[in-house]
C-alpha cells in the first residue's frame, strides 16, 4: 500500500507595495486624446493611475516594494535566497530587471530571473516560489511584480492608453512564519491567441528600426473586445478548477482578490461566484491596469486596510497577454 506525501505548504509571511507619486486622472487624458472621464468611468471603472516618473524604472519600484515585503517578514535583505520578478516592461530585454534589483538589495548570495507572464505574472511567480520553498531547494523567495507600463502605451491610442498605470509589489515566500499560506495554485495558457494583446516590436522578429518606431510598433496593442470575453471565461474556469482543488465553495471565500483590468470584468466574475461586492478587494479605480502588480498591490493593500482572521481564504485570479491566466487560494495561517 502507498501512503500519498503532501509537503508542508509555503505560505507569504511579508508584503509590500510602491505606487508613484505623480497621479493620471481621467481629466488629464481628456486633454491628451478624444476620450470623457465619463465614458472612462462607465466602461472600465478607472478615475486615475499613477504614472512613474521619468528617472524612475521597474528595478527602482520593485527595489521599494521588496524592502518593505522583507522588513515585513522580520528578515534580513541577506536571507533571501532567489529573486523572482514578474514583468512586461523590463528596464532591458537584457539583462533581468530582477538582476539590477538584487544589485540594490544586499542579498549578495540570492539567484535572479524575470519570468514574463504578463497581466497573471505575478500568480506564476507565486507558483515558482511555491515548488522552491515546498521542495526544499529555497527557505526564502522574493517575489517581485513590477511595471512601468506607461514606457509601452502610445498616449495617443484612446482605445489602450487610459487603461494602464504604473507600480510595483512584493512577497516574501517561506517555508515557515504567519502569514498567509499557499493552497492551490492553477495556471492556463492559450498561445494561439497571442495576437490578440501584443508589443510587436523590439524584438528579434520585429527588430527596433526608423519603421518600428515611426508606426508606433513598439507599443503595446490590443483588440479590447475580444480580450474581453476571454477574460471573463478565462479567469471563472481557472477560479473554479482552484477552488474545487482547495475543496472551497464560493461562499466560503472571504476575500476576491481579482486582475484590475476593468470593473465590467469583475463584475461578471463576481456574478458568476455569487460573491458579494463587499468581499472583492478593488483599486482599480485609484490605479487602473498595472499588470503584473495589479493582484499583488491590491493584496498588499487589503491586508494593511483589512486585518485578516485566522483561516480567512482568499482567491486571487489573473488573465493577459499570451493569452495567459491563473488562480490562487490563499489562507490565514500561523
Ligand atoms: C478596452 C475596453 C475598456 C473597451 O471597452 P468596450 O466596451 O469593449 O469598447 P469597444 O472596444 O467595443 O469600443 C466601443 C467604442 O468606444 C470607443 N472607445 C474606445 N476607447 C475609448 C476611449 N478611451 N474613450 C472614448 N471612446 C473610446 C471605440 O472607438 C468604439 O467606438 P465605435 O463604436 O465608434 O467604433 C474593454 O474592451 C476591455 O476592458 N477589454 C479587456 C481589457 C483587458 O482585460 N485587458 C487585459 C489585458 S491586461
Amino acid at each position: 500500500m502507498t501512503t500519498k506525501m503532501s509537503l508542508p505548504k509555503a505560505r507569504i509571511i511579508g508584503l509590500g507595495s510602491y505606487l508613484p507619486s505623480k497621479v493620471l486622472s481621467n481629466r488629464d487624458l481628456e486633454k491628451i486624446v478624444d476620450t470623457t472621464d465619463e465614458w472612462i468611468v462607465t466602461r472600465t471603472g478607472m478615475q486615475e493611475r499613477r504614472i512613474a516618473a521619468a528617472d524612475e524604472f521597474p528595478s527602482d519600484m520593485g527595489v521599494m516594494a521588496a524592502k518593505q515585503a522583507i522588513k515585513a517578514a522580520n528578515l534580513e535583505e541577506n536571507a533571501i535566497e532567489m529573486i523572482i520578478v514578474a514583468t512586461m516592461s523590463p528596464d532591458y530585454i537584457s539583462p533581468s530587471t530582477a538582476n539590477l534589483i538584487q544589485a540594490q538589495l544586499d542579498a549578495p548570495q540570492a539567484a535572479s530571473m524575470d519570468i514574463n507572464a504578463a497581466c497573471t505574472g505575478f500568480i506564476y511567480a507565486l507558483s515558482i516560489a511555491n515548488a522552491y520553498v515546498k521542495s526544499g531547494i529555497y527557505k526564502y523567495v522574493l517575489v517581485i511584480a513590477t511595471e512601468k507600463m506607461s514606457a509601452f502605451i502610445d498616449y495617443k491610442d484612446r482605445s489602450t492608453c487610459v487603461l494602464f498605470g504604473d507600480g510595483a509589489a512584493a512577497a516574501v515566500v517561506a517555508a515557515n512564519g504567519q502569514g498567509l499560506s499557499i493552497d492551490n495554485v492553477v495556471l492556463g495558457s492559450e498561445g494561439k491567441l497571442a495576437n490578440l494583446m501584443m508589443i510587436p516590436a523590439g524584438g528579434s522578429r520585429h527588430k527596433a528600426s526608423e519603421e518600428t518606431v515611426s508606426s508606433a510598433q513598439h507599443y503595446f496593442k490590443m483588440s479590447g473586445s475580444e480580450v474581453f470575453k476571454h477574460a471573463v471565461r478565462r479567469m471563472s474556469q481557472v477560479s473554479e478548477e482552484c477552488l474545487t482543488q482547495a475543496g472551497l465553495q464560493a461562499d466560503q471565500i472571504d476575500w476576491l482578490v481579482p486582475h484590475q483590468a476593468n470593473k465590467r470584468i469583475i463584475d461578471a466574475l463576481a456574478k458568476r461566484f455569487a460573491i458579494p461586492e463587499e468581499k472583492i478587494y478593488h483599486t482599480i479605480r485609484k490605479y487602473g491596469n498595472t499588470s503584473a502588480s495589479s493582484i499583488a498591490i491590491a493584496l498588499h493593500e487589503l491586508t494593511e486596510k483589512h486585518p485578516l482572521a485566522l483561516g480567512d481564504h482568499l482567491l486571487l485570479t489573473a488573465f493577459g497577454v499570451g493569452l495567459a491566466w491563473g488562480a490562487i487560494v490563499l489562507t490565514k495561517c500561523t
